[in-house]
């Protein structure tokens, strides 16, 4: 059972940061592998489109259950550099030993300025909870080096709304999703909208203005 301290803390870090998920809850690591069960197929296809390869400098933000880090790990070895983040980074820790070219880096992107320099930039699923999706997408393209790349893959939940699912599926699915848009900055149709923010931190750059899918490079 976790403590007081710890559920106190977890709130605390929500009211602050938009992202409700605990981290302490007991599902949350099955939570996170059915993600990447479901996403990090396509994800690699993306990556790999957009230059993944030996050497290069990455940063994985979010990471989450880490199974993009790690797999980036292995394509930049020997020479190149992940940096994996998030709020909470012991799930990260656990797998980095097994990887030399994974660093992790506890940081939330609603507080602080991330390192620089990067060549490829990715972040699934995070920039949706934000407050400030704007000041998110702002600090990511600011950590990368001249002529990198940022993909940031969000979803548009409008699938949810109009799913062929049964009727009483989609009433328990849109009841959660209103839920979450009165509690919490969640934006459930931020899959469509990133990219008009994207442009406007950089017009006429094509460096954010690439649609590949769901995503954006
Ligand atoms: C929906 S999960 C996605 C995890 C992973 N990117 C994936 O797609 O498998 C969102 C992740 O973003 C992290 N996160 C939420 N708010 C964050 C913030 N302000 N700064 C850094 N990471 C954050 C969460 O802790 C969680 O691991």
């Amino acid at each position: 059972m976790r403590s007081f301290v710890a559920r106190q803390r977890e709130r605390l870090l929500l009211s602050v940061t938009g992202y409700v998920y605990e981290h302490g809850w007991d599902e949350e690591r099955v939570r996170l592998r059915g993600l990447e069960l479901a996403l990090d197929a396509g994800t690699r296809e993306h990556l790999l489109r957009l230059g993944v390869r030996p050497g290069i400098r990455c940063l994985e933000i979010g990471a989450g259950g880490g199974a993009i880090a790690c797999w980036l790990a292995e394509q930049v070895a020997p020479d190149g550099i992940v940096v994996a983040t998030d709020l909470e980074t012991d799930f990260l820790e656990l797998r980095a030993a097994e990887y030399p070219t994974l660093q992790v880096l506890r940081h939330d992107l609603t507080a602080e300025d991330l390192p620089g320099d990067f060549d490829l930039i990715h972040a699934r699923y995070v920039v949706e909870w934000l407050p400030n999706k704007l000041l998110a997408l702002r600090r990511m393209v600011a950590a990368l080096r001249p002529g990198g790349v940022l993909l940031d893959e969000e979803p548009d939940w409008v699938t949810i709304f109009e799913t062929p699912e049964s009727s009483a599926l989609r009433h328990v699915m849109i009841a959660a999703m209103r839920y979450l848009e009165a509690t919490c900055p969640i934006d459930t149709r931020h899959g469509d909208r990133v990219r008009p923010g994207a442009r406007r931190l950089h017009p006429g750059d094509r460096r954010h203005a690439r649609s590949c899918g769901g995503a954006v490079a």
